[in-house]
């Protein structure tokens, strides 16, 4: 076992993977420069791709002397730093107690370590030491002791290689620290896209595809969220390259506040990447002997298209980010009250609610917003998490123990982070949430942010939960955010520490949840933020599943759920059938087919459906069991691009190994005198013959011959295509 190798002679330090490469070079005055990242290229070093000229305006280190051939202008660099004469975007920004910002990092050493690093209070991929090695690199500061550690997970199967960085301050000067990437990668040739994913509350995760111009184009987050707008995951792809051919890189990171993702095509048309904590409003202040840790970034190469990357996504964040019993479980069925009845409900309604979901087969209820405090609608309540008992009618224990009595579990909705204005808690300690001194804040949804930066804060919200939790038998709970957040400002800390808070905020989200997963181990727990306003891979260590968007309509999930299954697994994709909000109608069995590819659930009011209606889920979730594993275990093929509005969308699942696979087709719209569409399935073998509705087709002739589509009868029809191997 050794993936990470450092050659002696060449001074290259080569990390491999099944499929990738990735190569850098220690070189003249200890410069740390990048060399490779891309398809293996066997036992070759390549290290004679770096153009070493001298030109204009691209000064030279003073090391250097009269050569003036060298220079942090035109290299491609590992870890890029400011104020040494690289202009491009940099990696690290570092300001010194005398007020200079000139920074000159310079290679140390390096370590290598079996197993997979992991990060302080950070999310992190974790793989044991069969499956993963870590190499360290240090570089120092010419002048300041500061150390910056380079981190390096090789996840070899899985084609994965994760970035991570710490900065120590080993002077006695105190550091600022203004920016740290985690990430920075130069591409020195090629001609790249940029395909970025962005949306809207109630619209997220919208592919969009560019060429890479010159200058700099990026993608962030400062809502203290990672956002509906921008996703914290990127890709650079080859112009040409599609969903089976052609190279592609993948850039997702573990974090789930401000972030940065930006691509800048230089003056030589080379391509820097960079991505970590947005350097906006972020400042860490280090005394002597502290360190700080920046977020992970999880890579992915792939010389085979998009499918190949995402397949290697899915499985990583489904095995080695997720965590707890149930990463690899079946999840329940749930119905969720929220589209039913919104605050609008009694324990009586929910029960009769959850009576007729029981008997069509449903397996969880939960009880969304509404339950605790004063609240009946959403200006109050919020951060007071008593029971509402008055409300239910009976205690919560006691309503947990008559949806058990149904032989169904139970879950119930939580925001903890929020506080209403209009609470007790919020008359108790006002300066518990953020709002600057003297200025009146920003309402998001009629309610202001808890200072999760703060222990104390951390402290009250998890006992008071605990309260709850302890008493009743809670299976499930459904943690909620609905707003982005401003007017940030920490009455615990001083002036100097204020550009802290929004990390520490997310440090104080990752603790409570990590808290919470372990103190409920059997609990499942899944995220939401308005839908998917924090739809990330750092928020998936901590909970299984995520609520995917707001927008329950079955035609725009069809878009949703594609840009999302470009990084993320369907097992993490919170996803059910609702009744039609946006008023579009669209079939049941449609609704059921889309939100299948997810967790999937019903969001509805059960005791306003027919019994024909009532029929159907329970063939649905017959199905959905039947069809569970090849949906959330195998890989997944999206067949056409639900960007372009062709006639058809369709998606596929095949299983490991190749036995079984699901294609699922959803017709856009009706035509009359039909061409007829035929789509070409994915992930067979070859020479295995397969069952198509009783009919036998060798996989060969399904994937290059393709099956013919059912002519739409009525608008949004769909089809489940169930292949076995024979
Ligand atoms: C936003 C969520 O996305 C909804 O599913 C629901 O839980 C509401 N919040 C409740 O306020």
């Amino acid at each position: 076992m050794e993936w990470i190798k450092y050659h002696e002679a060449e001074k290259v330090f080569d990390l491999r993977t099944e499929n990738s490469t990735y190569q850098m070079q220690v070189r003249e005055y200890d410069t740390l420069v990048h060399l490779y990242y891309g398809c293996p290229v066997g036992d070759s070093l390549i290290t004679d791709r770096i153009v070493c000229v001298d030109r204009g305006f691209s000064g030279n280190p003073y090391e250097a002397g009269k050569d003036k051939t060298f220079s942090l202008d035109t290299l491609p660099q590992e870890y890029s730093s400011f104020g040494s004469g690289d202009y491009r975007e940099s990696a690290l920004d570092i300001r010194y107690d005398n007020g200079t910002r000139t920074l000159g990092l310079r290679y140390e050493g390096y370590e290598i370590i079996k197993g997979k690093y992991s990060i302080p209070g950070l999310p992190a991929m974790y793989a044991d030491e069969n499956e993963a090695e870590t190499l360290v690199i240090t570089l120092r500061d010419d002048v300041q002791d500061v150390r910056v550690k380079l981190y390096y997970g090789v996840v070899k199967d899985l084609d994965v290689i994760t970035r991570s960085v710490s900065v120590e301050n080993h002077g006695q000067a105190p550091v600022q620290l203004e920016r740290v990437m985690s990430l920075c990668l130069d591409q020195p040739y090629g001609d790249w896209d940029w395909m970025t994913f962005y949306g809207k509350h109630e619209m997220e995760r919208q592919l969009s595809r560019t060429p890479i111009h010159h200058g700099v184009q990026s993608v962030g987050s400062l809502r203290g969220a990672s956002s509906h707008q921008y996703n914290p995951f990127v890709m650079l792809a080859d112009k040409n390259a599609t969903e089976t051919s052609g190279e592609c890189y993948g850039f997702s990171f573990l974090y789930s506040g401000n972030f940065l993702a930006a691509a800048e095509k230089d003056q030589f048309d080379q391509t820097r990447l960079i991505m970590g904590i947005h350097p906006e409003n972020f400042e860490f202040l280090l005394r002597e002997g502290e360190i700080f840790h920046a977020p992970e970034v999880m890579m992915v190469y792939s010389a085979e298209g998009f499918e190949k990357m995402s397949n290697c996504y899915h499985k990583a964040v489904r095995e080695h980010v997720c965590r707890g019993r149930f990463k690899l479980e079946r999840r329940p069925v749930l119905i969720n009250n929220w589209e039913g009845t919104y605050f609008d409900f009694t324990g009586e309604k929910l029960l009769e609610m959850a009576k007729e979901a029981a008997s069509c087969g449903v397996e969880l209820f939960v009880m969304d917003d509404g339950w605790f405090g004063k609240r009946d609608d959403d200006n109050s309540g919020l951060g007071d998490w008593q029971v509402n008992e008055k409300k239910l009618g009976c205690t919560l224990s006691e309503l947990a123990e008559r949806i058990h009595g149904l032989g169904m579990k139970f879950g119930i909705w939580y925001e903890p982070e929020c506080v209403s204005e209009d609470s007790d808690l919020y008359r108790a300690h006002p300066d518990w949430a953020f709002t600057v001194p003297g200025r009146r804040p920003n309402r998001g949804r009629n309610q202001l942010v808890l200072d999760f930066s703060r222990e104390d804060v951390r402290n009250h919200i998890f006992d008071e939960m605990t309260k709850v939790l302890d008493k009743a038998d809670v299976d499930y709970l459904k943690w909620d955010f609905n707003r982005s957040i401003s007017d940030i400002y920490c009455a615990a800390l001083p002036a100097d520490r204020q550009g802290e808070v929004p990390h520490r905020y997310v440090l104080g989200l990752y603790e409570f949840l990590d808290r919470l997963g372990k103190r409920y181990p059997d609990m499942l727990i899944e995220g939401c933020s308005g839908g998917g306003g924090r739809f990330d891979a750092g928020m998936l260590h901590y909970t299984s599943q995520i609520w995917c968007s707001d927008d329950t309509d079955t035609i725009e999930r069809l878009k949703i759920q594609y840009g999302t299954s470009f990084a993320y697994p369907v097992s993490a994709v919170g996803s059910h059938v609702s009744a039609c909000p946006t008023g579009r109608f669209v079939p049941f069995e449609t609704r059921a087919a889309v939100a299948m590819a997810g967790t999937f659930g019903y969001e509805l009011d059960p005791a306003k459906l027919s019994e024909e209606e009532k029929t159907q889920i329970r063939g649905q979730i017959e199905e959905f069991k039947k069809y569970y594993d090849v949906i959330h275990f195998g890989d997944y093929y999206r067949l056409t691009n639900a960007m372009e509005e062709g006639p058809y969308a369709a998606w596929e699942f095949v299983s490991e190994d190749g036995n079984e696979a699901l294609v699922s087709v959803v017709a856009s719209r009706v035509r009359a005198n039909d061409p007829g569409v035929r789509i070409r399935l994915r992930g067979l073998k070859e020479n295995q013959m397969y069952l198509v509705n009783g009919v036998e087709y060798p996989g060969g002739a399904l994937m290059h011959g393709g099956i013919l589509l059912e002519e739409a009868k009525k608008e949004y029809q769909s089809w489940n295509y169930h292949i076995t191997a024979k």
